[in-house]
């Protein structure tokens, strides 16, 4: 049984309960590590005072925010990645470099285990575990909050009768996960499929702005270092769009998603920036790729996006996914505008000193220099195989 726990702790009530729990109900010795990756939070000095007045021994704050842009965000957008076509894996993505952080602070505390406040119920329980399996397979994980058996009520009286100071009312309905690339809110009455969100469920995407406007971003080798001409870092291009895109009320998705446990789930999103920029950059790459790495880059990007939201940060194949995806951004630089109103975001051009458009084989006008005599022969070998069949099958086989 484990000794010393470093908890991922997030300053709300689960966590909150969790470091007194196990103390009491486990014996252990609790240190809180909270890990700011963008999340709207209180102060963190406030965060911290909490878990000790929880009891835990000690409460660490990392700052992960530049590390979780450059390191997790920026190969999840060159890799395009949307779970089932939609979900940019906000909360997928943070949980590799929050459980990096936990085990650090594992080895430096000499903890011999780890503890998450995830349900049973989620996909967040599967890549704090598979994450922590595949960075450091001696450390035990604790996951209190699946074994305890207490609701929403029975924690909130929980918190009062050992005087664990937290903000939590009955009345908070919602479950959200925030960080810098998006916001989820899940729970409440949008557990109903066919219930429209609430109004007061979006805080990133509120309309605050109603004069159309364009962006430009530019790209480097895949990553976004420019908006409208200013050098920005991947963290500031992420604040920048997040509040500009979001101004204009776009970057929502609803949808129902297929959990790893099995379960069929009614999410919202709010993702303003993350939407934006692959919108930006899958454009991009469309003058930017050759024509056989671009399909092929594209078929693998589903699945990419499947390994990261099953937890397989750390896999070999993903591993081997960023390598060929890496390889593939060598000529995405270039710029991309969009063009905003209110609930809509577009993309109105792009243009890229590597780019494969070529005018004089694209244009109808007299500069034309396409070769077209050489389409003809082209052309009838092209449908070669299909005249040979339809001339031995009877060609009234082919429209039947
Ligand atoms: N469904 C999303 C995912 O699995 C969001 C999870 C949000 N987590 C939460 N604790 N509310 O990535």
């Amino acid at each position: 049984m484990a000794k010393r726990v470093v908890l991922a702790y997030s300053g709300g009530l689960d966590t909150s309960v969790a470091v007194r729990w196990m103390i009491d109900e486990l014996g252990v010795e609790v240190i809180a590590m909270a890990v700011d990756v963008g999340q709207t939070s209180d102060d963190w000095d406030v965060v911290r005072e909490r878990a000790l007045a929880a009891g835990a021994r000690d409460a660490l704050v990392v700052d992960a925010r530049e590390e979780f842009a450059e390191e997790y965000v920026a190969p999840a957008l060159a890799a395009n990645a949307l779970y089932e076509g939609r979900y940019p894996l906000v909360s997928a993505l943070s949980r590799p470099v929050i459980v990096k952080h936990l085990v650090a602070a594992a080895r430096n505390e000499g903890a011999d285990a780890v503890a998450h406040g995830c349900t049973g119920k989620g996909n967040d329980q599967v890549r704090f575990e598979v994450s922590t399996r595949a960075l450091a397979p001696d450390l035990e994980v604790v996951a209190p909050v699946r074994g305890w058996g207490m609701n929403r009520e029975e924690s909130i009286l929980y918190a009062y009768r050992h005087d664990i100071p937290i903000q939590a009312t009955k009345e908070k309905v919602y479950s959200i996960d925030d960080n810098l690339w998006g916001r989820a809110i899940e729970c409440g009455e949008m557990e109903d499929p066919w219930a429209v969100p609430p109004v007061g469920v979006w805080s990133m995407t509120k309309v605050r702005a109603s004069e159309p406007r364009d962006v430009i971003i530019g790209f480097e080798q895949g990553r976004p270092v420019e908006i409208d001409g200013r050098r920005l870092g991947m963290l500031e291009v992420i604040d920048t769009l997040n509040d500009v895109v979001g101004s204009y009320g776009w970057g929502r998705i609803d949808m129902v998603e297929n959990r790893r446990v099995g379960i069929k789930s009614r999410e919202t999103y709010e993702c303003p920036a993350s939407l934006a920029l692959i919108l930006a950059h899958k454009d991009l790459e469309s003058i930017c790729l050759e024509r056989d790495l671009e399909r092929e880059k594209a078929r693998i990007e589903p699945r990419y996006a499947e390994l990261v939201y099953d937890g397989l940060w750390f896999s070999p194949l993903k591993q081997a996914f960023d390598s060929f995806i890496d390889s593939s951004q060598e000529f995405v630089t270039g710029e991309v505008r969009l063009h905003l109103e209110p609930g809509s975001c577009v993309v109105t051009g792009r243009r890229s000193p590597h780019s494969l458009y070529d005018y004089e084989l694209a244009t109808y006008d007299a500069a034309d220099r396409f070769r077209h005599e050489d389409s003809a022969g082209f052309v009838r070998l092209w449908g070669l195989g299909i005249e040979t069949w339809a001339a031995r099958q009877g060609s009234d086989r082919a429209h039947t």
